[in-house]
């Protein structure tokens, strides 16, 4: 393991190399092609972040270190969504300018969510210098709250404007967004933990910055919010793995593997939480201006989620859990259980919401995914399904439901019709994916 001094060098030598691996990403017409996963999402910016955390970090601090880089993903994120609302707000596009403001309120709320995972560090830590993230994005913000209040004082638009919606509405996001912001900003500033050196802190913002710019596209799309959502869960995985060989390490020490299994649930309270941005927010316009960009790349490529914490390393831990409570002479450690039945719980409800996604942009009936499934909603459907016939705590908490509105229901029958026609409609725009031509050509699945 490298020390602080070799860190502080070696972190932005690594990120600059990842740069311009980046930069080299073969051009299409709309912009860059994606051409891994790892390459999309900037996931050796974080695992180089995630290496370089001096080891001797508590997992309280590690934690709060781990929330201040999640912190900075976001509010580089939001610097570019100000930028954009006070661009289409200056060329009178309203309509972009409400998109812009939905987001940036979408994920201040998820920076909010994950404010009350953070332990206070003890005093001197709770108020600090502003980040490098952090003052950025407030200057951005001054110059959209400056265009907002122009555009009202123009418009002389009331805050109950029944002649338009869209103004009704942006008016109604500004006073959220300004409250979200004091809140976020200036009420939860927060340091790097003592144990990390500020050089190194410094040199991870940047690897931040620099993986929050996203590839090149011609046009403006939503795609950094779309990475965004990949790398915050990519950030926290690791801490979730960690935190699920404490608890097999420490199960039959009482309290202790209790804290660290409540540590987990609370992370993955925060990762199922940050689907849902794309779920509401991520219409299938939206990511059709960019769905060619993404290549032949899919969130089931991750080493760590998929690979590791919704497969391998959650049966790891429940066959571990059941192993002991077998073990256990007498009465059961009931704090653990709760803590373990949370887990279970948090890792069906993400599989669970993420169905919300191919749903929602992609339908039903033969739309293939973009690494060659033959059918996107089946594909998740049989993942999720696989899961839950080899959970081994299924016989210690019984199955999860999986219930659908009952066949002939209104609901059944509008939701098959909304499905076939996204279904359609995602097809016919991207025949070359359905074909497996073009750039998917070496990419087919069998059915
Ligand atoms: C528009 C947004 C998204 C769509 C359309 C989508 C679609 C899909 C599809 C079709 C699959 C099945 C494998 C395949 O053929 O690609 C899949 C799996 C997966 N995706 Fe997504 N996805 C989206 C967003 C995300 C996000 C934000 C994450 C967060 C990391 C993610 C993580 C995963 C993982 C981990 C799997 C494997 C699931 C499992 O093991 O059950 N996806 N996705």
């Amino acid at each position: 393991m490298m020390g602080h001094a070799d860190t502080a060098d070696t972190v932005p030598k690594a990120c600059e190399d990842e740069v311009r691996l980046r930069g080299a990403l073969p051009l299409i017409e709309s912009g860059q092609l994606a051409d891994s996963y790892d390459t999309l999402h900037g996931i050796r910016f974080i695992t180089l972040m995630l290496q370089t955390i001096p080891q001797g970090l508590t997992d309280d601090e590690r934690l709060h270190y781990s929330l201040y880089l999640f912190d900075a993903f976001i509010l580089g994120n939001l610097h570019e969504l100000s930028d954009r609302a006070a661009k289409a707000l200056a060329q009178g596009r309203i309509a972009a300018a409400v998109d812009a403001l939905a987001w940036m309120e979408r994920l201040l709320r998820l920076m909010h969510d994950a404010s009350g995972l953070v332990t206070p560090l003890g005093a001197g830590t709770s108020v600090v210098e502003e980040t490098s993230a952090a003052l950025a994005f407030r200057q951005g913000f001054e110059r959209l709250c400056r265009s907002l209040q122009d555009h009202f004082v123009a418009q002389e638009a009331p805050p109950d404007d029944e002649s338009s919606t869209l103004q009704a509405q942006l008016f109604h996001q500004s006073k959220n967004i300004i409250l979200q912001v004091r809140e976020s900003l200036f009420n939860e500033r927060r340091a790097p933990p003592q144990g990390v050196d500020p050089s190194l802190a410094e040199a991870h913002l940047r690897c931040v910055a620099a993986a929050a710019l996203g590839i090149r596209l011609n046009s403006d799309t939503y795609i950094n919010q779309f990475c965004l959502l990949h790398q915050l869960p990519e950030l926290l995985t690791p801490l979730v793995l960690r935190s699920f060989d404490t608890i097999e390490r420490r199960m039959g020490n009482g309290a202790s593997a209790a804290r660290s299994a409540r540590l987990a649930g609370d992370l993955l309270f925060l990762i199922t939480a940050s689907l849902w941005p794309l779920i509401e927010l991520l219409q299938p316009r939206a990511y059709y201006a960019f769905r060619e960009n993404l290549g032949a790349t899919s969130g089931s490529s991750s080493a760590a989620i998929r690979g590791k914490l919704l497969t391998s390393a959650y049966v790891r831990l429940a066959k571990a859990f059941v192993d002991h409570e077998a073990g256990a002479a007498d009465e059961q450690d009931a704090g653990l259980a709760g803590q373990i039945a949370r887990i279970r719980r948090l890792i069906y409800r993400w599989r669970g919401l993420h169905m919300a996604l191919p749903r929602n942009v992609l339908g039903s009936n033969g739309t293939k995914s973009l690494m060659g499934s033959p059918d996107a909603l089946k594909a998740v459907e049989t993942m999720a399904d696989s899961f839950s016939k080899r959970d081994p705590l299924t016989t210690r908490f019984g199955s999860v439901s999986d219930q659908d509105f009952p066949q002939g229901s209104a609901a059944a029958a509008l939701d098959v019709w909304l499905l076939t026609t996204t279904g359609t409609a995602a097809q016919q725009r991207f025949r070359q994916v359905q074909e497996r031509t073009g750039p998917w050509r070496k990419t087919q699945k069998a059915p």
